[in-house]
């Protein structure tokens, strides 16, 4: 008996916790908790089965230790707020995971480093001294993509460091011409610094016989040979502060890159829920482990789910996956997603227009088991979802009801009335069955509406409506609308992985337990039903039409740019961590061997500043001693060739060779500060 249970662990791609939920996640989100739903509804619980899902928000990195900064917070008030907006927006769509956590988790951080020790200790971290753009203002390594400037193949101005997004073209940011940090606007300047290194090559034997050992897509495992031929390189598992994550055991202040840690926080939030609920960890995790471990993925992180993932289990000792599932992109209306033609659509401002339901069913609709982009048309959403569930599955339920409830006091017939109809839904069980376990929902959904069509036609064929007005057809109406209703009860088991809050109303509607697939051999009959009401409304276009406005909406009020864009425009936040005060010149000099600058000596307030300013031709020391002027006060601190320089005075020059600097109205005193 024992070994037919199933254990199962089942992932989805663990979202940044740094924005919201949009309509592109959403599309991995529904399939895996279809795919979840299936299967427990398949192996459930309550007959010894362990079917868990579980994912967490990614806590760690470079933006959103800034996007914290950008809003003045810090980061652990960032992540939290966040981790509430995404389960909130899961919970509202439905997808129910059976745990859902953090990578900024003990547990993570306990994994994470017993991940990296023992890898360690196999020989497979390396350590190596490398160049880096850094931002000398910000005083922090740049990632790729917080260095802009114009792309060194076709010359289009603002481009990522790492790829041109007019031309497609990649490269490494020291290529970019004019570059500047995304950050500050500063020019990037190269600095060494020591990294840590996984030793991927060390596993490719492994991995060439785990990736072709069918636990990939056919189009994956042929994308991963030709990566085995551009050959596998050392994987950089390190970042310098500042930086939000954890930090390496035995390093100063060298921090794991958030993507050493992401997929370990799979295993973070299954450790979680089984301390949570008493499940046996390594039951699942262990090498050898008998258990079933799936991640659902999208197509643009395979090599950290193909390859390093699976090497970093088996350098760790741990048992490696048994699938991977990459899924393709989401486009809208055959194009990108995009923010200004409204339909970069975030997962609430959905939900505050539409029924999350329309979104499972019409993905599910689209949805096979390759890695091809599906397109969200909404002419053809609508279209769909009115034709398919309310034109074709509720319409059942809402033709027969009525007559059950109000002439058989809710009592269903005790036979069935066309016997060969209902065992071609209960056959369909097994070919239904098969495309949901191999992620072909879009078959699934056909063959499940081919059976909504007989039905309907069955109902067109016997009209209840003309039965309920002739005398003496009672029991055959009693029968035909059993009949229509055991269709409509097959329909509902089969479609409740996609439509659960509609099945769950059925079940109420119906009078049922919740329902499991095997429900589909045994037809209601001699049972009592519930009073039918609607359970779906029709996708009205207008609907659509304030959605797409409003999230056009959502761009124009969002007050914070995200950082790339946030070059030409800083936010009140960034200008309030300006320290600008009024400053007395106290004394003025002239620095030996410097052309242009003269040596000043500010009063804040009680605080003296040694600042040099290159104003040489501009003023005469003299001229300056005794005035107020305005200082950045809390600019840091720059080493020059004659001293440091303790801030910088204000001044203003245009074109030609004047510069004035600024003086406050009379009245304002050292230390006062500009606000
Ligand atoms: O690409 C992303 O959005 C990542 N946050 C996915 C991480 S998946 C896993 F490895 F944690
Ligand atoms: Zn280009």
């Amino acid at each position: 008996m024992t070994e037919n249970i199933r254990k199962m662990l089942v992932t989805s791609a663990l979202p940044y916790a740094n924005g919201p939920i949009h309509i592109g996640h959403l599309v991995e989100y529904i399939q895996t908790d279809i795919w979840v739903r299936f299967q427990k509804m398949c192996y459930p619980a309550s007959a010894g089965h362990q079917i868990y899902y579980v994912c967490a928000d990614d806590a760690h990195g470079t933006p959103i230790m800034l996007r914290a900064q950008q809003e003045g917070i810090t980061p652990e008030t960032l992540i939290k707020r966040v981790k509430k907006e995404h389960q909130r927006d899961f919970t509202e769509f439905a997808i129910i995971f059976d745990n859902y956590h953090t990578t900024h988790s003990t547990e993570n951080q306990v994994l994470a480093t017993m991940v990296y020790e023992r890898l360690a200790a196999g020989g497979h971290i390396n350590r190596r001294t490398i160049k880096q753009a850094y931002d000398p203002v910000q005083e922090m390594f740049l990632p790729d993509r917080f260095i802009r400037g114009e792309c060194p193949k076709c010359g289009a101005a603002d481009q990522y460091g790492d790829s041109c997004e007019e031309c497609g073209a990649t490269y490494s940011p020291t290529d970019l011409k004019n570059a500047v940090s995304a950050i500050s606007g500063a020019t990037p300047i190269e600095k060494e610094s020591e990294h840590y290194f996984f030793k991927l090559g060390d596993f490719e034997g492994m991995l060439r016989d785990w990736t072709t050992a069918g636990h990939l897509q056919s189009e994956v495992a042929n994308k991963l040979d030709e990566w085995f031929r551009a050959g596998l390189q050392e994987w950089d598992i390190s970042r310098d502060k500042p930086y939000f994550g954890f930090g390496i055991p035995g390093t100063d202040e060298k921090y794991f890159y958030v993507w050493l840690d992401a997929p370990i926080g799979y295993l973070a939030s299954f450790k979680h829920l089984c301390e949570r609920d008493g499940i046996n960890f390594d039951d699942f995790i262990a090498r050898g482990s008998k258990a079933e471990m799936y991640h659902f993925i999208g197509k643009d992180i395979i090599y950290f789910h193909a390859l390093f993932w699976p090497a970093m289990l088996h350098g760790s000792r741990l048992r490696t996956p048994t699938a991977i599932f990459a899924h393709g992109f989401l486009t809208v209306n055959g194009q990108k997603m995009s923010k200004s033609r409204g339909t970069f659509i975030t997962g609430r401002t959905y939900l505050d227009n539409l029924d999350p339901q329309y979104l499972r069913y019409y993905f599910a609709a689209k949805l096979g088991s390759g890695v091809d982009d599906i397109d969200l048309n909404f002419d053809d959403f609508t279209f769909r979802v009115n034709s398919d569930l309310v034109g074709k599955v509720v319409n059942i339920a809402s033709r027969c009801a009525g007559f059950i409830t109000k002439r058989f006091n809710g009592k269903l017939s005790s036979s069935v009335h066309l016997p060969v109809l209902l065992d071609e839904f209960t056959t369909a069980n097994s070919s239904i069955a098969a495309a949901y376990e191999q992620r072909e929902y879009s078959r699934a959904m056909r063959k499940i509406m081919l059976l909504a069509d007989k039905a309907n036609q069955y109902i067109d064929e016997h009209k209840p409506w003309v039965l309920a007005k002739e005398q003496g057809t009672d029991d055959q109406l009693q029968s035909v609308c059993t009949m229509g209703l055991n269709c409509f009860h097959q329909l509902i088991i089969y479609l409740k992985p996609v439509l659960p809050i509609m099945a769950e109303q059925a079940e109420q509607f119906l009078n049922v337990d919740a329902l499991l697939w095997k429900d589909c051999e045994t037809p209601l009959l001699n049972h009592t039903i519930n009073e039918y009401k609607p359970l779906m409304t029709r996708v009205e276009k207008e609907k659509i039409d304030h959605m797409i406005e409003a999230s056009k909406e959502d761009l124009k009020s969002s007050s914070r740019t995200p950082l790339p864009e946030g070059k030409d425009f800083i936010t009140i936040d960034d200008f309030a961590k300006i320290d600008l005060r009024v400053a007395r010149i106290i004394k003025a000099a002239h620095v030996e061997g410097a052309d242009k600058l003269l040596q000043l000596t500010l009063d804040i307030g009680g605080e003296t500043r040694n600042v040099f300013a290159g104003i040489k031709y501009a003023y005469a020391p003299e001229q300056l001693e005794g005035r107020l002027t305005v200082m950045v006060a809390n600019l840091a601190p720059r080493k020059m060739k004659f001293g440091v320089s303790e801030g910088m005075v204000l001044a203003a020059s245009g074109d030609g060779p004047g510069i004035y600097i600024l003086s406050p109205d009379a009245g304002a005193e050292p230390g006062m500060k500009i606000k």
